[in-house]
């Protein structure tokens, strides 16, 4: 006998009387759905399908008299059992999931974005708005990928469990994770690694920044998928950490110093990270102004007894952390930090093309995606 897997769902009381009603009638295979995420599926092997109750045949195709035959035998197995399969919570088998696709409702992903748009201000949150947690949030779901063994990047949404979204590097980002909540509620059909990515988008694009393209196609995946702890950059660090942390997921200096262009948002938080403060003046509008005040603002150590950081000599207000400094130390860094400073539209140039990127690390495209640009809120 050959061995077979099947995927399972469980129906509901409702589907299944819905079902067994319409056999009753004219021997109508089950209308429900009998389809879920795939990535939530559980795969067992045939011979261990005892106890569970088979609404489907093990055709691909229908309509021949022997899946009519096992439509009936179904019933009358549904029937009989149904009471013990229901008070048990049992699960039932479903065919081939290549044979049959499930319909795929179409996402409307411009209203997901405006969705997220319109989540983001809070006067009451920080420096009032969410998007720089948000961005945040999509950088460290990506930022775990690996070029040597394809594993980790933003594809999975892995985050979503005790033990990564519990690493250190990740700390605070469970505020992310439930304000997107609701909009997962209310979107049931996007995944969560889609999710986060376009969350990351909606930030830049809604605090003035550059237009990201984004594609869907991100699945999530089970905890076994979780990268270790340590793929993420240590703000402690020098030029050659963060070389060792970016070339690993495939990024050249430029690219780097670009991407870390996007402190000029946000603001670093004692109960998370243990530093403190925010890098610019405008912590909530996409800017060059993270490289503008790198090189025009005089730094030195921040006399206090949290993690080793600096600060603006003449206002305190501004911090840069260690590894930021490094931008202006390293010189391959440097003449990226200059030429940025300089040039906005250079640096919203690089920045989408980099932030594209990472967004895009790992994730198994068919290269049939629509690329999405996304109307502001304000166009
Ligand atoms: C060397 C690389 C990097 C290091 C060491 C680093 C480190 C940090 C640290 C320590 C914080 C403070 C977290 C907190 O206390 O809430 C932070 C915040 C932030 N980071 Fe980075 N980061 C790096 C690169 C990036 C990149 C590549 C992006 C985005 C593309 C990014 C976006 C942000 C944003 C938006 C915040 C503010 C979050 C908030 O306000 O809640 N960072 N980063």
């Amino acid at each position: 006998m050959s061995f077979s897997f099947r995927l399972l769902r469980t129906v509901s009381r409702r589907e299944f009387y819905k079902a067994r009603t319409n056999f009753i009638a004219n021997t109508t295979p089950p209308t429900f759905p009998l389809f879920t995420n795939k990535a939530s599926a559980i795969a067992i092997p045939f011979s261990k399908k005892a106890r569970v109750f088979s609404t489907t045949t093990e055709e691909k195709s229908g309509g021949g008299g022997g899946s009519k035959l096992i439509w009936i035998a179904a019933g009358l197995i549904g029937a009989g059992a149904g009471y013990y399969i229901f008070s048990t919570q049992q699960t039932v088998q479903k065919v081939d999931p290549v044979a049959t696709p499930p319909p795929k409702k179409e996402i409307d992903y411009q209203n997901v974005y405006n969705q997220i748009a319109d989540i983001l201000e809070d006067n009451d949150y920080d420096d009032g708005s969410f998007g720089p947690v948000l961005l945040r949030l999509a950088w460290h779901s990506s930022g775990t990928y690996d070029k040597e063994t394809g594993t980790g990047g933003s594809n999975g949404a892995t985050m979503r469990f005790a033990q990564e979204g519990g690493y250190g590097a990740n700390a605070g980002l469970n505020v992310a994770r439930d304000k997107l909540e609701k909009i997962k509620e209310k979107n049931p059909e996007i995944s969560y690694s889609d999710l986060w990515t376009l969350a990351g988008v909606v930030a830049v694009q809604e605090l003035g920044g550059p237009t990201i393209p984004w594609r869907p196609g991100r699945a999530d995946v089970d905890a076994s998928f979780t990268t270790p702890d340590g793929r993420l950059p240590d703000a402690s660090q020098g030029a050659k950490h963060i070389r060792d942390i970016f070339y690993r997921m495939g990024f050249d200096d430029r690219e780097i110093v670009a991407l870390c262009g996007a402190h000029a948002l946000g603001r670093c938080h004692p109960t998370r990270s243990g530093f403190d403060g925010p890098w610019t003046f405008s912590p909530t509008v996409f800017t060059n102004d993270f490289f503008k005040e790198l090189l025009n603002k005089k730094w030195v150590e921040k006399k206090w007894k949290g993690p080793k950081q600096y600060v603006d000599k003449q206002t305190g207000d501004l911090m840069m952390l260690p590894a930021d400094l490094a931008f202006i130390q390293d010189k391959s860094f440097r003449q990226w930090v200059e030429k940025y400073a300089k040039d906005e539209q250079l640096f919203f140039k690089d920045f989408a093309d980099a932030f594209r990127k990472l967004l895009e690390l790992g994730v198994p495209f068919t290269g049939n995606e629509k690329v999405y640009t996304f109307k502001r809120t304000s166009e």
